[in-house]
C-alpha cells in the first residue's frame, strides 16, 4: 500500500509522559511544555488525565492545569477519562475532547483500573452518551495490544473484539496501545489487519511504546498498513505506572526525523520539537531518549 501523504501527530508526553515521573512536577513546567510542543505544530497534544489522584498523584492538578491552558485556534487538548466522575470533573473546565481507555488483558485491566474488560466497558457506555450529549469528540485507547506484562501474548482477536465495542459505542478514533513495547513489525502488520476487518483505517492510530527499540519499525510497517495517525512523546517520555517494565514511549523527534525522510508532510517543525526534548530532559534531570533529537540540538549548539 501507498505510505500516507499526511500524518497526525498526536502526542501525549504531558500525560503519557509525565504520568510515571515520581517527583511531583510544578503546574507551570507541565504548562510551558505544551505551549512549546504547540509552538513546535502539534496540533493534538494529550494534556492531563481526570483519573483518580490517588492512583496517578502526578496528574491531580488537571483541572488547575486544564483551565490554564491557553486556548488557541486549531489545537485540541484530549485527556484521559476513567468514569462519570473524570467526565463531570471535565466538563466544568471545557474539555471539548476526551479519551476512554480499555485494555485487550484481564489482569492488566484490573490492575489499571480496577475492573475486568467487561466491567470497564460497562462503566464507559454512560461517559460516552454523555460526552455526545456535549459535543466532545471521543477516543478509546486498547491497551497491551501486542502483549501483556502479566499475561504474556495477547490473541489480536481480543483486540479486535474490545476495540469494535468502543467503536460501536460511538468512540471516533481507536488507538491500539502496546503497552510494554513488545510488538515486533509481522505482528504489527497482523494486528492492524485482523482489527480492520471492522474498524477502518481512518478510525485508527497506533501508539508504541519502546522498550525493545521496535518502534519505529513498527510505526513504519502501520504506515504501509495505510494508519496515518500516530501517537509519540517527546525526549521518549514515558510508561504506565500499572505495567511493570514499561518503558518511554516513542520519541516524537524520532517519528517526525522518518517522516520527514519518507516525505510525509505532519506541519511540525522539528528544530523546535528537538530543543522541547531536550528542555523538558534537563529539568527532569535524565537525558532526551530521543537520538535524533539530541543530534539535531548538538548540530545546532555547533553552529
Ligand atoms: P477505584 O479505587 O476502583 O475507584 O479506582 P473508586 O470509585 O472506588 O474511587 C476511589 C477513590 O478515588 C474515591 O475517593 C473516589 O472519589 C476517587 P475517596 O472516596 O476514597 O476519597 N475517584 C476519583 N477522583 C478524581 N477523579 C476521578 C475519580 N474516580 C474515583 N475520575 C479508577 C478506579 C478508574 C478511578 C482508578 O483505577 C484510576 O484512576 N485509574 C487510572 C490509572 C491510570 O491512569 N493509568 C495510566 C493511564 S492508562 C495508560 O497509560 C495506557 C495508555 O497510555 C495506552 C497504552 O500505552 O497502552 C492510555
Ligand atoms: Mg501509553
Amino acid at each position: 500500500m501507498q505510505l500516507p501523504f499526511h500524518v497526525k501527530l498526536v502526542e501525549v508526553s504531558p500525560r503519557d509522559g509525565l504520568q510515571n515521573e515520581s517527583s511531583l512536577i510544578p503546574l507551570n513546567i507541565k504548562l510551558e511544555l505544551i505551549q512549546r510542543l504547540a509552538a513546535s505544530g502539534l496540533t493534538t497534544i494529550e494534556a492531563t488525565s481526570f483519573v483518580s489522584p490517588k492512583w496517578v498523584p502526578q496528574l491531580a492538578d488537571h483541572a488547575e492545569l486544564f483551565a490554564a491552558l491557553p486556548k488557541i485556534e486549531g489545537i485540541s487538548y484530549p485527556v484521559l477519562i476513567p468514569n462519570i466522575m473524570g467526565l463531570t470533573s471535565a466538563l466544568s473546565v471545557g474539555v471539548k475532547e476526551i479519551a476512554v481507555f480499555a485494555a485487550a488483558s484481564e489482569t492488566f485491566s484490573q490492575k489499571n483500573i480496577n475492573a475486568s474488560i467487561q466491567e470497564s466497558l460497562a462503566r464507559f457506555a454512560p461517559v460516552i452518551v454523555t460526552a455526545k450529549e456535549y459535543g466532545l469528540r471521543i477516543r478509546a485507547y486498547v491497551s497491551c495490544v501486542l502483549g501483556c506484562p502479566y499475561e504474556g501474548k495477547i490473541n489480536p482477536n481480543k483486540v479486535l473484539e474490545v476495540a469494535d465495542v468502543l467503536y460501536q459505542m460511538g468512540c471516533e478514533e481507536i488507538s491500539l496501545g502496546d503497552t510494554i513495547g513488545v510488538g515486533t513489525p509481522l505482528a504489527t502488520g497482523q494486528l492492524i489487519r485482523t482489527v480492520n476487518k471492522k474498524i477502518p483505517l481512518n478510525a485508527l492510530a497506533m501508539h508504541f511504546h519502546d522498550t525493545y527499540g521496535q518502534a519505529l519499525a513498527n510505526i513504519y510497517t502501520s504506515l504501509q498498513e495505510g494508519i496515518a495517525t500516530i501517537d509519540a512523546s517527546v525526549a521518549g517520555l514515558g510508561g504506565c505506572p500499572y505495567a511493570p517494565g514499561a518503558a518511554g514511549n516513542v520519541a516524537t523527534e524520532d517519528v517526525l526525523y522518518m517522516l520527514n525522510g519518507l516525505g510525509i508532510e505532519t506541519g511540525v517543525d522539528i528544530n523546535t520539537l528537538a530543543k522541547t526534548g531536550v528542555w523538558i530532559s534537563d529539568f527532569l534531570g535524565h537525558t532526551s531518549r530521543s537520538k535524533a533529537g539530541l543530534a539535531i540540538v548538538r548540530l545546532c549548539e555547533e553552529r
